[in-house]
């Protein structure tokens, strides 16, 4: 990760960057609250995807491959998935030198939600929470 943290002199730029080796594993779905993203694959493949704003909540999803550039808009949520059995390869670029990070499954499940509004908010029990 190459952000203000790290290079103090990317303050102010408004840019990250960040490189992604990623071995077979879902980075799961998250999003970023002060950044659109690009991203290019270097090696292998991903199954890549965003979903769009409400009311759509539309997919966007496709098979990337070494070359394919994706761009996901600032603050929705997108998911990387290196289902294949190769490690790949991916750069980054972030529109903020502070772009954040908030991974649903954090925010949901990390307990700062009490059970019973996350049970309701996904259609079950607190049990199954
Ligand atoms: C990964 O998942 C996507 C979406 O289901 C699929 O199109 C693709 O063939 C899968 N890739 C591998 C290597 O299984």
């Amino acid at each position: 990760t190459a952000n203000q943290v790290q290079i103090p002199g990317l303050n102010t730029l408004g840019e990250a960057h960040v490189r992604l080796d990623v071995a077979p594993a879902l980075l799961p779905p998250h999003y970023h609250p002060r950044a659109a993203e690009t991203a290019l694959v270097l090696e292998g493949s991903v199954y890549f995807g965003f979903v769009s704003s409400y009311p759509d909540n539309k997919l966007y999803a496709k098979v990337l491959r070494k070359g394919d550039v994706c761009a996901v808009p600032q603050g929705l949520v997108h998911f990387l998935h290196n289902n294949g059995t190769a490690p790949a390869t991916l750069y980054a670029s972030l529109s903020s030198q502070n772009p954040g990070l908030v991974l649903l499954g954090n925010s949901l499940f990390a307990g700062a939600l009490p059970d019973d509004l996350v049970a309701k908010t996904l259609l079950t029990d607190q049990h199954t929470v």
